[in-house]
């Protein structure tokens, strides 16, 4: 309970020491996680929280401040302006917090620490297991993954949510961010098996006018390159639909709703054959390549950068899961432009 000294000092009369007494690092976690997701409900679920415990969190900080941190818009929360001064607050000090730690995980030798990564879509089928083969090396270092797509990332970047990111090709003048070339990231056309361009090769890309094309959804790499390519050459496509995730867009071709264009990296389980296959279309594959990214600001922790390194050792291997799918993909649609071998 607040002694008689500390009831009669506020924060507006100069509070450090108020602050310092009445608010905790939790009440400061809770509203930095509800202003950046949005809404108690998240934030309780990432802090492994009750929503009540949220709520009461904040109503103490709230009480502890003398003004309201949040607004109900309609069905979500905003901060208010002292809400937000708050927050800016909260992620100097969390930042901050959080940089002790990477120092402290440092002195330990890599024995304790986190990896927050962010990665495209595309990167989504190759990251895990660099991470897994990663983690098997340092088996005391937790990893969270987030995978989204270019816009996504590109903010997160912005805000510093993660250390270390997997990312398309970079503005060349974004001398803010430090930028090292991974491996190749080729968009291939993807269709079912039984079509009939299957068999065709170097296909007019005006072919493909007819054809119901399955687009990502916008803020998607995938979605800007390929309507890029398609406006370059003067082809006009024809938008069935709009997907949000590669999965999805795979499930769809294999319904017969559509082809549509993925990164191949996204098909190494495919390409053993059965349901898709590539369409030799003209300018495709269309390649690009993938770049492991950071804020130059921020001082890159030991662990972040050991994965690094670690990543670009593993690339090689990257490398050829690649040809392996591409060559397994080309193997399969020799086989059936053969004519049956008589019995
Ligand atoms: P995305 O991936 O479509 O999920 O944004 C982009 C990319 O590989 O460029």
């Amino acid at each position: 309970m607040a002694d008689t000294k500390d009831a009669q000092a506020t924060v507006s009369d100069g509070g450090a020491e108020y602050l310092i007494r009445h608010t905790t690092l939790r009440q400061l976690q809770v509203l930095e996680a509800i202003c950046r997701l949005g809404s108690f409900t998240r934030a309780a679920e990432e802090l492994f929280l009750s929503q009540p415990t949220v709520s009461m969190q904040i109503k103490k900080l709230a009480d502890t401040l003398g003004t309201p941190l949040f607004r109900q818009t309609g069905r979500s929360v905003e901060p208010t302006d002292a809400g937000r001064q708050v927050y800016a607050s909260c992620r100097e000090i969390l930042g901050s917090l959080s940089n002790l730690d990477v120092k402290l995980s440092d002195l330990k030798q890599l024995r304790r620490g986190r990896l927050r990564l962010g990665v495209l879509t595309t990167a989504a089928s190759v990251a895990p297991e660099i991470l897994g083969a990663f983690c098997l090396r340092y088996p005391g270092i937790d990893v969270s993954l987030q995978v989204t797509n270019r816009e996504h990332i590109a903010e997160r970047l912005r805000a510093h949510d993660d250390e270390l990111y997997v990312t398309g090709q970079p503005r060349e003048d974004d001398d803010e961010i430090e930028t090292t070339p991974f491996a190749p990231n080729p968009l291939v056309m993807v269709a079912r098996a039984d079509h009939p361009l299957v068999q065709e090769r170097d296909i007019p890309l005006a072919r493909l006018a007819g054809e119901n094309l399955i687009l990502r959804e916008p803020g998607s790499g995938i979605r800007d390159a390929v309507l890029k390519h398609f406006t370059a050459l003067g082809v006009q496509p024809q938008v069935r639909m709009e997907l949000g995730s590669n999965e999805a867009i795979k499930h769809a071709i294999v319904g017969g709703l559509g082809i549509s264009a993925l990164s191949l990296h996204s098909l190494t389980l495919e390409s053993a054959g059965g349901q898709l296959a590539l369409l030799d279309v003209e300018g495709f594959p269309i390649m690009r390549r993938w770049h492991l990214v950071y804020w130059r600001g921020r001082e890159l922790s030991l662990v972040a950068r050991t994965f690094l390194d670690f990543a670009m050792e593993y690339e090689p291997e990257v490398r050829a899961r690649l040809a392996e799918a591409q060559a397994a993909f080309d193997r399969t649609r020799l086989k059936h432009s053969r004519p049956e071998e008589p019995a």
